[in-house]
């Protein structure tokens, strides 16, 4: 029996295991270490889960797939059901059958059997409800029993990324940590050193805590909503009375874990009603046809795709020839901007709360540590680099940290 530490973002999943004295990440599909925290359903077969779902979805295999699935945890939609094939099952089942398969791929590839864990989870899963973090937390953990893991528990995602980045301190110092992922931001303030990373009790050295739920698929919604679904209906007027379009549908077609919720008769049927009165009805067209070929995640995966071109090169393009022929949207750096500052902004002020928390000026922070996929947004990092002047910037393993750090975590709790 063995212990890991299991991190289940947003967007990725990683699992580490304490092999010999390192901890490790173990591989999980193929000789990767991060997996898209994604499933498919294909009717009366078995579920794919990480890039193959991705493929599978995206080579029209006929099926139901499922990001950002960590997003319902914490709302009511947790307990209600989803149709997969022919019966419907609860998201929190969904979540259970894609931990289960990420737990049985680390089994099969350590040839261990894995029965404690220690789990990651972000500062808030929701915003300003302690009980709703309460039950997210309780959610996960009946999950993580029901998957056959008998000793569950947790620690915030920041400071499993402070106990990654304190293997490379030299001398004590205090730190700034940023995650910031796909579905939440989350920092903590910590002191750090050599000596005090061998302790177990850290409660003295953790001086603040906090998070917001913004992250990468906001990003992506902003994006799309400003780029993409204008281009679908969004904003266009009806013939009749001074009213648009209902934006209902854009907002779940540009949320990754509304997507699914179009996929039906009677909202086929509403939009078909909608196109009659629009005074574009040629746009309402394109909506028809993406929600008819049940092409949603297609279209977020073609605007994340556009996210990163343009934080990493610049520019961005969403090819929508699919949609109709010759149909595409352009990003720069400046389009990335306008749509999504507010966002960075956002993310950047609850260092201000930190700080205050921590009871320190900004001036105390000797170094900032980025991890999380998000840090890649060159405005997001911008913003929070301003925030602490006479920090180091100091890059973690982008998508690696949290989930070593855990590992450490686990070693440490199992000792
Ligand atoms: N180069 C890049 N530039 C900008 N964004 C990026 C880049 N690479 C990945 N991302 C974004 O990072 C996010 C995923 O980051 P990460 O894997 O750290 O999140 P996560 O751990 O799954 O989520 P969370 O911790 O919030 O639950 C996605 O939204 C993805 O689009
Ligand atoms: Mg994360």
């Amino acid at each position: 029996m063995a212990a890991c530490g299991l991190d289940f973002g947003t967007s990725n999943t990683t699992l580490g295991l304490v092999t010999g004295r390192a901890p490790a990440l173990v591989p999980l599909e193929g000789r990767h270490l991060t997996i898209p925290s994604a499933i498919f359903f294909p009717p009366g077969q078995a579920a794919f889960v990480g890039r193959a779902a991705m493929t599978e979805y995206v080579e029209g295999t006929p099926g139901r797939l499922m990001r950002s699935l960590k997003s319902v945890l914490g709302s009511s939609l947790l307990e209600e059901t989803t149709p997969v094939g022919r019966e419907r099952i609860k998201f929190r089942d969904v979540i259970g059958r894609y931990l289960a398969a990420v737990k049985a791929r680390a089994e099969t590839e350590s040839r261990r059997s894995l029965d404690t864990v220690v789990h990651g989870r972000p500062v808030h899963f929701v915003d300003g409800d302690p009980e709703g973090d309460a039950r997210a937390e309780g959610a996960l953990r009946e999950i993580a029993n029901s998957i056959g893991f008998r000793h569950v528990s947790f620690q915030f995602e920041p400071i499993a990324a402070a106990l990654d980045y304190e293997q490379q301190v030299r001398a004590e110092e205090i730190a700034l940590i940023a995650d910031i992922g796909g579905g939440t931001s989350d920092f903590s303030i910590v002191r750090l050193s050599p000596e005090r990373h061998a302790k177990t009790e850290r409660a003295d050295d953790i001086l603040a805590n906090d998070g917001v739920r913004i992250g990468g698929t906001d990003f992506d919604r902003r994006l799309s909503l400003g780029t993409v679904m204008p281009l679908l209906g969004l904003g266009s007027p009806m013939n009749r009375g001074d009213i648009n379009v209902p934006n209902a549908y854009f907002h779940d077609l540009a949320t990754w874990s509304s997507i699914n919720r179009l996929y039906n008769a009677r909202t086929l049927r509403e939009i078909e009603e909608v196109r009659r009165d629009a005074r574009r009805p040629e746009l309402i067209d394109r909506l028809h046809t993406v929600v008819e070929a049940e092409r949603g995640h297609s279209l977020a995966m073609e605007v994340e795709g556009a996210k990163i071109a343009t934080s990493d090169a610049g520019r961005g393009s969403i090819d929508l020839d699919w949609v109709e022929r010759g149909l595409s949207a352009d990003i720069d750096r400046s389009g990335l901007v306008t749509h999504t500052d507010e966002l960075a902004r956002r993310i950047a002020e609850r260092i201000g709360r930190c700080l205050a928390q921590a009871g320190l000026t900004a001036d105390r922070i000797d170094a900032l540590f980025l991890t999380g996929g998000s840090t890649g947004l060159p405005h997001v990092r911008a913003a929070l680099t301003a925030t602490v002047p006479n920090a180091r910037i100091v890059d973690g393993d982008t998508f690696g940290s949290v989930g070593t750090g855990l590992t450490i975590e686990a070693a440490r709790r199992a000792a």
